[in-house]
C-alpha cells in the first residue's frame, strides 16, 4: 500500500491499484488485477477484457462472482474466442469507434442502434446480463489496446442497478493505467517467447505453444496448491505472476546444446545426455544478476526442473553454480528442491509426454496421467500431483488453447 496523503477515497484506491499493477510482470495477472479493481470501483458483479489483435478482438480475461469461485480458475478463461471489430457487437463497436457505452438493460436496447447484445453467453451459462459499462483501453501512444466490459452493477443490498455516471469517470482513470500495464505484460510474454525461440526451437515456424502451455500449467497447479494450503491472496497473486513467466524459461539453457543433439531423431548416447544435463546449469547462469524475485524464480526453475523428489534427478552441481568447471553432483531431493521447480517438473514432463518430439511420438493423455500418478512420490512431489489431478478440466482447456498451429 502507498502511504501518500489522499484527499479522496477513490483517488487513493486508484493510486494503490496502480502501485500493485506496476509490480506485476505477466499479462494474465495484470488483466486479473485490472478487472478486480474495476469491479471494486464500480460494484460490478462480472466483467471481461478483450485485447486487440489486428482487426479482431481476442477474449482475454473474465471474472464472474455469480458463476465462478473467486480463488480458483475456471476453464472458460482458456477458451479461444475472437470477435471482429465493429460488425454489430457491443465490444466491437466500442473498439472501432472509441466510444464508451453505458447500457442500463442489455435486453432493452433500441433496435436502431448500430450494435446489439449477443445473448449466446447468457444462454449457455444461465447468467442474466442487465447493466453494462463498456470502455476502450488505450496505450500511452493512444493505440487501441483492447476493451473492458463490466456487467451488472450492484447496490449495497446486491440488487442489480444501472452503472452510476461517476463510475465512467473512475473507470477512465483506471483504464489509462491499464493500457500501459497491459502493453508491458504483452511485451514480457513476447520477449520470453523470442528468447525461447532462439534457445530451444531454432525454427521460425514454431509458435512457442509448448512454452506457453508449460507456463499456464504451472500457474494453475500453483493456484490450486495455494488454495488448498490457504495461502494469503496477495502472495498467491504475486507468486502466480512470477511462475507464469519463469516457467516459460525453464529450458532457456538449451541454447548451449547443439542442433545435432537437440534434434536427433533417436535415442541419445550417454555422452550426448551428459551435454543435455548442462542445460540446467547454463540456463541458471543467465540469471546471475538477480534484480527481482522473477529473476530468482527463473534461476530456481532453470536449475532444478530436472531434480526428482526421491533425489535421483540432476544437476546437483559441484563445486558451485558460478565455478567455471561446474558440473552435475549429488542431486537435491524433497522439499529442498524449490517449490516452483517441483511444479515445473510435473508440467514439463506432462507436456513432453503429450506432444511429439524429434525422438518420440505423442502419448495419449490417459497414459501420461498414469505415468504422473505412478511416479508420484518418486519423480514428483505428491502434493503437486494431487493439485494437478484436481484440475484436469483446466489442463485440457490449456492444451486446447495453446496448440502448435495457434498463437
Ligand atoms: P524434453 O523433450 O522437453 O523432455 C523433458 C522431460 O520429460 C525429460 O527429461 C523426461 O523426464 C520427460 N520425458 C520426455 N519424454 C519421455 C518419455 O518418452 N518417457 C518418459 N518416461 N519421460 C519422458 P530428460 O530425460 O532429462 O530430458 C531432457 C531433455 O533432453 C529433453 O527435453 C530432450 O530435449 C532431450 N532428450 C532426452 N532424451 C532424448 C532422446 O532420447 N533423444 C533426443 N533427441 N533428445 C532427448
Ligand atoms: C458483445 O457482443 O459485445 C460481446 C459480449 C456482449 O457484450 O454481449
Ligand atoms: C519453496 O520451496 O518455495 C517453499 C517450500 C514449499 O512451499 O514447499
Ligand atoms: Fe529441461
Ligand atoms: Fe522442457
Amino acid at each position: 500500500m502507498t502511504s501518500v496523503y489522499c484527499p479522496d477515497k477513490t483517488i487513493c484506491f486508484i493510486l494503490d491499484a496502480t502501485d500493485e499493477l506496476n509490480r506485476l510482470n505477466d499479462v494474465d495477472s495484470i488483466l486479473d488485477r485490472i478487472l478486480l479493481d474495476a469491479r471494486t470501483l464500480t460494484g460490478a458483479d462480472a466483467g471481461s477484457i478483450f485485447l486487440t489483435e489486428g482487426n479482431t478482438l481476442r477474449f482475454a480475461y473474465v471474472q464472474n462472482d455469480t458463476l465462478f469461485q473467486s480463488d480458483s480458475t475456471n476453464a472458460v478463461l482458456y477458451q479461444d474466442m475472437t470477435l471482429p471489430m465493429g460488425e454489430g457487437s457491443i465490444v466491437g463497436h466500442a473498439a472501432l469507434t472509441g466510444e464508451t457505452l453505458m447500457i442500463d438493460d442489455a435486453y432493452e436496447l433500441d433496435p436502431t442502434l448500430p450494435y446489439e447484445f449477443d445473448k449466446s453467453f447468457d444462454e449457455k451459462s444461465g447468467y442474466k446480463t442487465t447493466s453494462m459499462l463498456t470502455m476502450p483501453i488505450r496505450s500511452q501512444e493512444n493505440r487501441m489496446v483492447g476493451v473492458i466490459q463490466l456487467i451488472n452493477a450492484r447496490n449495497e443490498r446486491r440488487k442489480i442497478i444501472p452503472f452510476r455516471p461517476e463510475s465512467e469517470t473512475f473507470l477512465k482513470l483506471l483504464a489509462n493505467q491499464a493500457g500501459v500495464a497491459i502493453q508491458r505484460g504483452l511485451l514480457n510474454r513476447e520477449l520470453v517467447l523470442r528468447m525461447m525461440q532462439m534457445a530451444e526451437m531454432r525454427d521460425p515456424t514454431e509458435t512457442g505453444a509448448h512454452v506457453q502451455r508449460v507456463g499456464a500449467y504451472c500457474a494453475e497447479i500453483y493456484q490450486r496448491m495455494a488454495q488448498k494450503r490457504g495461502t494469503d491472496p496477495r502472495e498467491v497473486r504475486s507468486y502466480r505472476d512470477r511462475i507464469r513467466l519463469a516457467a516459460m524459461l525453464h529450458d532457456v539453457g538449451k541454447v548451449s546444446i547443439s542442433d545435432t543433439i537437440l534434434k536427433k531423431p533417436g535415442k541419445l548416447t550417454d555422452e550426448e545426455f551428459t551435454c543435455v544435463k548442462m542445460h540446467t546449469i547454463s540456463g541458471a547462469r543467465l540469471f546471475r544478476n538477480q534484480t527481482s524475485n522473477l529473476d530468482r524464480m527463473s534461476m530456481d526453475i532453470a536449475l532444478r526442473h530436472h531434480e526428482k523428489w526421491s533425489g535421483s534427478g540432476y544437476p546437483g552441481i559441484v563445486p558451485d553454480l558460478w565455478s567455471p568447471n561446474a558440473r552435475p553432483g549429488i542431486p537435491m531431493q524433497g522439499r529442498d528442491i524449490p517449490l516452483s521447480a517441483r511444479i515445473c517438473a510435473v508440467a514439463d514432463v506432462f507436456d513432453a509426454l503429450t506432444t511429439p518430439r524429434s525422438y518420440k511420438d505423442a502419448w495419449p493423455v490417459e497414459k501420461a496421467y498414469s505415468v504422473l500418478e505412478e511416479e508420484s512420490g518418486s519423480h514428483f512431489d505428491p502434493e503437486v500431483i494431487e493439485a494437478f489431478m484436481d484440475i484436469l478440466p483446466i489442463i485440457t482447456a490449456i492444451r486446447e488453447r495453446f496448440q502448435d498451429n495457434g498463437l
